[in-house]
């Protein structure tokens, strides 16, 4: 493992790895304080975060690292500069480069032109940090993750990518609920039902919100991704039927309530399962931490 640009890249075996190392960092943290000892990082940001900036800043101090924070005050990548040379010279100084962009080809260029390795920390495509911190949310509330049954509930996108790819090679169950219109990316689909295929899982995808079935967990996402500059007047009426409510937890039997936030309270998702009990929302936002700090102790440890 070089990088972790896409979920996709893992094989099963890495991707249990890293579950399995998230979970001893999260429960052994002082056997890891010196894992980055020496090491910086430097974090390139093209759009706003809360959760995964303050997440790997934390998380690298907490290893004994350096992260050094750029945002775009000079303007977005490859403008005052092309993005291989900004990644040529920060490998100069910098062990790895955690990249939020726009375009996941300037993710991919990043790991092109750098001589370190390269996280994605979110591009119009994938979440893949997202992703795992999911999975090992699951992981610690079903002793086998791929018996579980999830279901993505809403706009097609860089998270749910990152899901259908994990749920995927882990082999388990999920169904992924979208209004028409605003289904995954198409080679993204065949790649994950490929990858379910041989792992053993099933990936199932649907616009008919009654037809989803028994499910163990329910996640949603903004019906308005960054970059996405639809009024949301536009798209409302079509979501409506797809919003994550009580009502929805209660047909599908679904105990467990994802969000990757930031959430938007009675638009994708009503505020009494946002807040409610089987919400896992901030178990999800601790666990970027744990399953990012297993990403830069495999590639940089
Ligand atoms: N979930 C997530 O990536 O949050 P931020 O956009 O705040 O980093
Ligand atoms: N799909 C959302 C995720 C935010 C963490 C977006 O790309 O804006």
């Amino acid at each position: 493992m070089n990088h972790l640009l896409t979920i996709k890249d893992l094989t099963q075996q890495q991707l249990l790895d890293l579950l399995s190392l998230a979970k001893t960092i999260k429960a052994n943290p002082q056997d890891y304080a010196q894992a980055l000892a020496g090491k910086s990082v430097v974090m390139l940001f093209e759009k706003p975060s809360l959760r995964t900036r303050v997440s790997f800043d934390i998380g690298i101090n907490k290893l004994g690292g350096h992260a050094l924070y750029l945002d775009q005050q000079n303007g977005a990548l490859g403008k005052r500069e092309p993005v291989s040379d900004f990644a040529s010279n920060i490998s100069c100084w910098a062990d790895a480069i955690v990249a939020r962009t726009f375009a996941h080809s300037t993710i991919e260029q990043l790991a092109q032109h750098g001589s370190v390795p390269v996280i994605n920390a979110l591009s119009d495509m994938y979440h893949p940090c997202q992703g795992l911190a999911d999975f090992l949310t699951l992981a610690e509330h079903f002793d086998d993750v791929s018996k579980v049954k999830l279901a993505y509930v809403g706009d097609g996108n860089n998270v749910t990518h990152s899901l259908m790819y994990g749920a995927a090679l882990l082999g388990a169950k999920m169904t992924v609920v979208c209004p028409l219109g605003h289904f995954p990316d198409g080679q993204v689909v065949c790649e994950a039902q490929a990858l379910a295929k041989q792992h053993g899982g099933e990936l199932i995808l649907t616009s008919d919100v009654e037809a989803m079935g028994e499910q163990d967990a329910i996640y949603t996402d903004t019906w308005l991704s960054m970059g996405d500059n639809t009024p949301m007047e536009q798209i409302e009426a079509k979501f409506k039927p797809y919003q994550v409510n009580e009502s929805l937890m209660q047909q599908t039997g679904a105990n467990l309530f994802m969000h990757c936030l930031p959430a938007y309270r009675e638009v994708e998702a009503t505020a009494a399962v946002i807040d409610g009990e089987g919400s896992l929302i901030l178990q999800q936002a601790e666990n970027r931490m744990h399953a990012q700090n297993a990403v830069l102790v495999t590639l940089l440890g």
